[in-house]
């Protein structure tokens, strides 16, 4: 090789790594820029933008979570098998440390993004800002079926905001607009499969009914795991000059917001146990009726397990009892570890109010 086409290599790609670094995306940068062009009216820049920004967001997201749930499933290589003091603990969350690090750093390289965002923009995305100036700048463009979307998506998580609530509602006398084809563009994807769902078991189409039921059942469990993991980001925390009070107090808020990922489930359902007993009896009742007698029994266990004392279950239990071997009725694991685990968090929620009423109450004596 001569020496010039080196020094040209070595130019080269000194440009593609400069070019790469300035490549990196930023949900700031980008949502700013949205909100420049909206401000200067240049609606299809704003689109361009706040659209972009939805999408950085929900990158950012799934690169955070999915890290979160990695490490903790990964079976870390413990340098020590003895367990002395709280050493176990500790090293615990050394691993986690350093295996979120790694984990981090390559998923934000890889989506050439930068792994910072201002809390600011954070709490915006969260309040879903971005659609409420989309359907404005769609508005602009003609672009109704959009703008009625986007307002309606940003209603769902803001339902007291009174003027979206009109803007959807003009929306929707609109000739242009179809009220079917006015969606939330944020709704999950089991929210979607249960209607289908729904749909399929009020046709009796009871093959149909099963398929959508088990999908919605297991994307629920995805869903509020990923929701659940998105609880370890803290933005406050409380510091005590007591080690262990300290990381208590940074343990609450996350099992706090762990159980407010079930609120989502409102007003349709108080709680993801009563959603899922629901799944299980539309699962009961469309195995039976396809005479998949074993697996209805699975579901009529698993259905008592999160609901003992419902009457007509004990009743179609003990119909079933005369139909499948008592071995049959067996509860689905992946029901039985969401109720321990649900169980567990409720008594440690119970256990920290308790106490906590005491030491308040100890300390206005
Ligand atoms: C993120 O980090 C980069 C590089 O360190 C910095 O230039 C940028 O201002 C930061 N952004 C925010 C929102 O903090």
């Amino acid at each position: 090789m001569s020496r010039t086409v080196a020094v040209w290599i070595i130019v080269l790609s000194a440009i593609i790594v400069t070019s790469q670094c300035l490549k990196l995306s930023s949900i700031d940068v980008v949502y700013n820029k949205g909100v420049d062009a909206y401000s200067k009216e240049r609606w299809t820049e704003c689109i361009v933008q706040f659209e972009g920004s939805l999408h950085l967001y929900k990158v950012y997201r799934s690169i955070l979570v999915n890290c979160r749930l990695k490490c903790k499933s990964e079976n870390h290589k413990h340098p020590f098998t003895e367990n002395i003091e709280d050493l176990k603990i500790f090293e615990f969350f050394l691993m986690m440390k350093d295996c979120l690090h790694q984990c981090q750093k390559q998923g934000f390289e890889d989506a050439h993004m930068f792994s910072n965002v201002s809390d600011t923009i954070l709490s915006s995305m969260q309040q879903r800002k971005p659609y409420a100036y989309l359907h404005l700048c769609y508005y602009q463009m003609n672009a109704l079926h959009k703008a009625a979307s986007a307002a309606y998506t940003y209603l769902t998580a803001n339902p007291e905001d009174e003027r979206m609530k009109r803007n959807v509602e003009y929306y929707i006398e609109q000739p242009e607009v179809n009220i079917k084809e006015v969606n939330d563009l944020e709704s999950e994807d089991y929210q979607t499969l249960y209607k289908l769902g729904k749909q399929a078991y009020g046709k009796n189409k009871w093959g149909e009914t099963i398929a959508n039921m088990e999908e919605t059942l297991t994307d629920y469990l995805t869903w509020e795991n990923f929701c659940r993991a998105e609880c370890e980001h803290q933005s406050e925390q409380e510091w005590s000059p007591e080690f262990m009070i300290s990381i208590s107090n940074n343990i609450l808020p996350v099992l706090v917001c762990r159980q407010e990922c079930q609120n989502k489930l409102k007003p349709l359902y108080t709680s993801g146990v009563e959603f899922l007993a629901d799944l299980l009896n539309y699962l009961q009742i469309s195995y039976y009726r396809m005479d998949r007698l074993e697996d209805a029994a699975k579901g009529v266990a698993s259905y008592l397990s999160l609901l003992p004392n419902d009457e007509d279950m004990l009743a179609n239990m003990n119909i079933y009892k005369t139909l499948v071997d008592k071995k049959k009725f067996v509860e689905r694991s992946d029901i039985v570890h969401y109720l321990k685990r649900d169980k567990y968090e409720k008594r440690l929620l119970n256990f920290f109010h308790k106490t906590d009423n005491n030491y308040y109450n100890a300390n206005t004596l």
